[in-house]
């Protein structure tokens, strides 16, 4: 790997990336990070790259992933060998309240890179397609592809895909293109199943940063539908080392999924940072709060429409086949997260006062 092109660079888990390649692994070649700087892209998140890497093995270019002339000019410019494919609109709330840019974006955007990397990266012709032998296609997505569970029972990297909502239909449909250039060209793809990250930069619109700076600011606490809902929690780092495992060690044509090992109703997730903020910044020296404990802050709201109820993720053919583990346990995680966020005003600040202009209101569920 020399030159790797990030996808969505600019966004929570291809920042947290971007730094964790360029600072914890050893890499010595460069990074272009493409990114559209939607609502969710942030060059705040990169604080600090640009200044130590920016210019000789850091570059952000702002492009569109479907962009059909710039992505191949990049590709070409930098002598991309790896594509580490971020980029998505990644939020189920939005993408029931407007799909369209989940279409473009996590389909057609998906599709328009796939065909310029086989483009760039093919020797010969189309049929029997022939491919330099360093490249690769790496897809980051999501076990949202597999569909709902009951009560017991885990998604494997078999499990047929049961899509139920837009965002999850559109990471269904973009793997299904990655798997078919794979099987029908041989692309030299990769792809990363993954369950739901927290961690530093990530945008207030998931639960956990919006939990946390809700009750930072004595505001609800919604909780959908009866908070009994269940998710898979991964600190977003071992998604990061993950990634690079994958990178370096993955089979081509290979799916691994990629998750915390860590279950969780959303009303214990709640309930624990409250805990945890009641330690780390109690409500009672919190002027915002006006005595109340975080907890009080809890609000039962109208359910998302079509609420999957529980992900739950098997990721024993990553650890078993590529040797990755998790770094950080829940507690260990959601304190560094809750940390960072308490000391990270002004990225808070960047967001709030209009940096961002994607800061929508739901028309279900009382903020
Ligand atoms: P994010 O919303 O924080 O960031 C997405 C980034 O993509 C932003 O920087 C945005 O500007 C960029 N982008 C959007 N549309 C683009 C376009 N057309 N062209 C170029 N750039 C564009 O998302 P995230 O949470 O960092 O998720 C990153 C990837 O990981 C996504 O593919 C998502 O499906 C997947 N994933 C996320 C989670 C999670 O819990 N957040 C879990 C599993 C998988
Ligand atoms: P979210 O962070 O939006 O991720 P995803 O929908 O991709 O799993 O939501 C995580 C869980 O938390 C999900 O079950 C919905 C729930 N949730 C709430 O209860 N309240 C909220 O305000 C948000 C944003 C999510």
């Amino acid at each position: 790997m020399k030159n790797i092109m990030v996808t969505g660079g600019a966004g929570f888990i291809g920042a947290n990336f971007i730094r964790y390649v360029l600072k914890k692994t050893g890499f010595k070649g460069r990074i272009i990070n493409y990114d559209k700087l939607t609502y969710a892209g942030n060059l705040a998140n990169l604080a600090g790259i640009s200044r130590d890497f920016g210019g000789k093995r850091y570059f952000f270019v702002k492009g569109d992933v479907c962009d059909a002339q710039k992505v191949p000019a990049i590709l070409k410019k930098f002598d991309v060998d790896v594509i580490a494919h971020f980029a998505a609109e990644s939020h189920v709330d939005r993408s029931i309240l407007g799909p369209e840019e989940f279409i473009d974006t996590n389909i057609n955007g998906t599709f328009a890179l796939l065909k310029t990397a086989m483009n760039y990266w093919r020797v010969g012709g189309l049929e029997g397609s022939r491919f330099r032998k360093d490249v690769r296609f790496h897809h980051v997505s999501t076990d949202e592809v597999y569909g709902s569970l009951g009560r017991t029972g885990y998604f494997h990297e078999t499990t047929p895909y049961d899509p139920r909502s837009p965002y999850s239909a559109s990471k269904a449909s973009s793997d299904h293109l990655v798997r078919a250039y794979h099987h029908t060209y041989g692309l030299p793809v990769t792809i990363s199943n993954c369950s739901n990250n927290y961690g530093p930069y990530q945008f207030p619109e998931k639960l956990i940063p919006l939990m946390i700076l809700n009750a930072l600011e004595g505001k609800n606490l919604p909780v959908y539908g009866d908070g009994k809902n269940v998710r898979d929690w991964l600190y977003v780092e071992d998604h990061c080392s993950a990634v690079w495992t994958i990178l370096k060690k993955g089979t081509p044509g290979r799916t691994y999924n990629v998750g915390g090992e860590c279950e969780k109703t959303n009303i214990e997730i709640v309930r624990t940072l409250c805990g945890i903020m009641e330690e780390l910044c109690p409500a009672k020296g919190n002027p915002a709060m006006k005595g109340r404990k975080y907890r009080d802050l809890i609000t039962f709201v109208k359910d998302r429409p079509g609420h999957d109820r529980r992900y739950a993720i098997d990721c024993s053919r990553l650890k078993k086949e590529l040797g990755w583990k998790q770094k950080y346990d829940f507690e260990k995680g959601v304190i560094r997260t809750i940390n960072w966020y308490m000391e990270n005003k002004s990225w808070i600040k960047g967001i709030k006062d209009g940096s961002y202009t994607g800061w929508i209101d739901r028309n279900y569920g009382k903020r």
